[in-house]
């Protein structure tokens, strides 16, 4: 076993950072760049705070942060250890063309993209998904599938949103969908026959569009950074369509008083609340908050995908309701010949099966908290993050009319970026930046993060006290 302090570790007791903040940083550096490599043993905690001059309690502050993380493993009786990230068997398949130039100017040869709305799809275990497949084609080419989706994947998709979001769901709750597009068509198709839809504002532009299309007049409703406005609500929507574990963009998790006034508001005007719960598998450092749908499943219809929990290309989601509600959007399906197709439900029926979906996820989770983990360290300094402890994109908060400067001046250094003025619809509560993780490399993340870090201190952009909502 190595001693930490022959390796150029240094804390400073000057600065504002915390020691355990200042040590995991120094920590998770040294992994990255492998000078810590995986297997290797570290020193107990009380050896290392001897070493270090500091508390034992900064020591293990430190570790548990990289624990969560997933940087760190215990073995039991046997110490602390740099974490083998668990790789798929077959390793991980790179078939994704690489970034696109971000100019043409020809300094730049490729981009770091951290806009958001895209997975990880450059990692995953071929072996599951040559079987998956290979499972599926074993079966011959059959007629209309169940317009419900296959009875077998409805099982198994009930016991992973047990597992996974805490819901008391069974087969006839759920219908397989080709994605949330798909769900929420079907919903303005059963639920609001032309009326009016709300849609947070901002928010996820497909939402709007999906149900303007199906004659619904769209009506934006305020977000603030815990999520949507109850009190602001109009009483006479037929629809709300709404993301409450992660908002989309601005990251707000729809705290549960919040969600109570939501349900309340919802049976005294008789609209729908659809839920739109993308990116729920991913949660950071805070337990994960059940889906709205279990606090009232007669008012709540929850959309599900596997866009970003495995990849968009699958084409498969689920809609969870009461089953009258299933049944009657299973009829409407028929009619229109909308259908999800047989053998793609059969592969993910085995990955759920045969546990690969939960093994991906796990490995995703550790690969998106140490992107996430880097973005906070980087950005963190310089301006107000918020929707940190979710999903796959953050915000990073800048003073009104500093964003679209940035995004221009980071496009012309390599690094893609989004903004909030994308999202809005007209009203405009909170700016600043949003930073997907989903398609950059975590050495990408951090390489894009420090060039954005100095944009935004160079600007003088950040923003650091948040507006609270009445
Ligand atoms: C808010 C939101 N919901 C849902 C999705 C996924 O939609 P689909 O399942 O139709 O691919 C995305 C993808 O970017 C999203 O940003």
């Amino acid at each position: 076993m190595r001693s930490l302090v022959d390796l150029p570790v240094s804390l400073s007791r000057r600065s504002a950072v915390p020691l355990s903040t200042q040590l995991a940083g120094w920590l998770r550096e040294a992994m990255l760049a492998g000078t810590l490599a995986p297997g290797e043993r570290l020193p107990s905690s009380r050896g290392l705070a001897a070493q270090l001059g500091v508390s034992r309690t900064v020591i293990t502050e430190a570790f548990q942060q990289l624990y969560a993380e997933g940087w760190l493993e215990g073995r039991h009786g046997s110490g602390t250890f740099v974490a083998c990230l668990e790789t798929p068997r077959s390793g991980p398949l790179s078939s994704t063309p690489s970034p696109a130039p971000a100019s043409d100017n020809g300094r730049v040869a490729e981009a770091i993209d951290l806009r958001p709305g895209h997975p990880w799809v450059r990692d995953y275990d071929r072996a599951a998904w040559k079987r998956a497949w290979r499972k599926a084609g074993d079966l011959p080419p059959g007629g209309h599938p169940d317009p419900h989706g296959l009875p077998r994947l409805r099982e198994l998709l009930a016991g992973h949103l047990r597992r996974v979001r805490s819901v008391a769901v069974g087969p006839e709750n759920i219908l397989v969908t080709r994605g949330t597009g798909n769900g929420l068509d079907l919903c303005a198709l059963a639920l609001l026959g032309g009326g009016r839809a709300g849609v947070e504002e901002p928010g996820y532009h497909v939402a709007r569009t999906v149900l303007a299309a199906r004659g619904a007049e769209v009506v934006p409703c305020p977000v603030d950074e815990d999520g949507v406005i109850v009190d602001d609500l109009p009483n006479d929507l037929g629809l709300l369509y709404t993301t409450p574990a992660h908002q989309y963009p601005l990251g707000g998790r729809l705290p549960i008083p919040r969600r109570e006034r939501l349900l309340a508001w919802a049976r005294s005007t008789g609209a729908m609340v659809v839920e739109d719960d993308y990116d729920a598998e991913f949660r950071y450092d805070v337990a994960p908050l059940p889906a709205l749908y279990g606090l009232d499943p007669s008012r709540v219809v929850l959309l599900g995908t596997l866009s970003k929990s495995l990849a968009p290309d699958v084409g498969v989601g689920w809609l969870v309701g009461s089953p009258e509600l299933v049944a009657r959007i299973a009829a409407l399906r028929e009619e229109l010949s909308d259908r999800t197709s047989g053998p793609v439900q059969q592969a993910v029926a085995t990955l759920l099966e045969r546990g690969d979906l939960d093994r991906h996820l796990r490995r995703m989770r550790l690969e998106y908290a140490r992107r996430r983990a880097v973005i906070v360290e980087t950005l963190g300094p310089v301006c107000r993050l918020r929707g940190d402890t979710a999903g796959l994109h953050v915000l990073a908060e800048l003073s009104p009319d500093t964003s679209g400067g940035i995004v221009e001046r980071a496009r012309e250094l390599g690094v893609l970026l989004d903004s909030t003025e994308r999202h809005h619809h007209g009203w405009e509560r909170l700016h600043g930046l949003v930073i997907g993780y989903g398609s950059a490399s975590l050495p990408e993340v951090r390489r894009g993060c420090r060039i954005v870090a100095d944009l935004i201190a160079g600007a003088g952009a950040a923003r650091v006290a948040g507006v609270r909502a009445g």
